[in-house]
């Protein structure tokens, strides 16, 4: 059975103090209505990231992540911070290949599949993000297109860095937007997906991967997305920002 997954990418939202008001009120829910099989992330901004980290530590379902990380070891980086330093704090994972990293920063597949890499030999796991434009899906190209992202960012990985990697499908337009893929067009493609992997890894390894899907992803359509074969859970923006949308959303499987 896949790992079931609820992600919260705070982005770069909340202060030190209310960051972890939220946290906590996050973790105190989870911790009395949590199922076990289902694992909650919480992606505070850098800043955040060390105490709530703290206020996790003892809860089995609860794991922190960064939002970033660059992939050079160390060096005249102004600004960037390495996997080593991140790892540091204990957390476990790391999202890279975000569609706001993407578009604002310009990262392109080249410096994500290095940041995968680097994540991966750093000993965190990658939450890897891919998903296709508006035009792209009005051209119905977002196969092709999110292969493209899967195949340049994954496929020089071994079978055991796969295994750890957790991949999010975002599409763009659902991003922020209230827009959602019904849920037929998140399973297919995130069946395309898990089919491609198969063709690079074997269908074992693919059946094993984690693929969360994200944008506008609410209590209200969670269940639906969720109940979908091929989705194991959410990567999930503004309702994250609420304690009460986001546990709601972790119960929807
Ligand atoms: P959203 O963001 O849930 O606010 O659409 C999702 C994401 O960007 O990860």
């Amino acid at each position: 059975m896949r790992r079931k997954i609820a992600a919260g990418n705070w982005k770069m939202n909340t202060s030190l103090e209310s960051g972890k008001s939220l946290a906590s009120e996050v973790i105190n829910m989870a911790e009395t209505e949590l199922s076990s099989e289902v694992e909650m992330i919480i992606c505070p901004p850098l800043t955040h990231l060390s105490e709530i980290q703290k206020m996790s530590e003892g809860y089995e379902q609860i794991e922190c992540g960064a939002q970033n990380c660059y992939f050079e070891a160390s060096g005249a980086f102004t600004g960037e911070v390495s996997v080593e330093m991140v790892a540091a704090l204990g957390v476990k994972y790391i999202v890279c290949g975000h569609s706001e990293r993407r578009e604002i920063f310009h990262e392109n597949d080249e410096i994500i599949a290095k940041k995968v890499k680097a994540i991966l030999d750093g000993r965190l796991d990658p939450i890897f993000c891919c998903g296709e434009p508006l035009e792209i899906r009005e051209q119905n190209k977002q196969d092709e297109f999110v292969s493209n992202q899967v195949e340049k960012a994954l496929f020089n990985l071994s079978e055991a860095e796969l295994k750890r990697t957790v991949i999010a499908y975002e599409p763009i337009w659902a991003i922020g937007t209230g827009l959602t893929a019904s849920p037929e067009q998140a399973q297919e493609m995130h069946k395309s997906i898990r089919d491609l992997l198969a063709t690079k890894f074997g269908e074992t390894i693919a059946q094993s991967i984690p693929i969360l899907y994200g944008g506008s992803v609410k209590p209200g359509n969670a269940k639906e997305l969720f109940s979908c074969a091929d989705v194991d859970g959410g990567l999930v923006g503004g309702a994250s920002l609420k304690s009460r949308d986001f546990v709601d959303i972790a119960k929807s499987f």
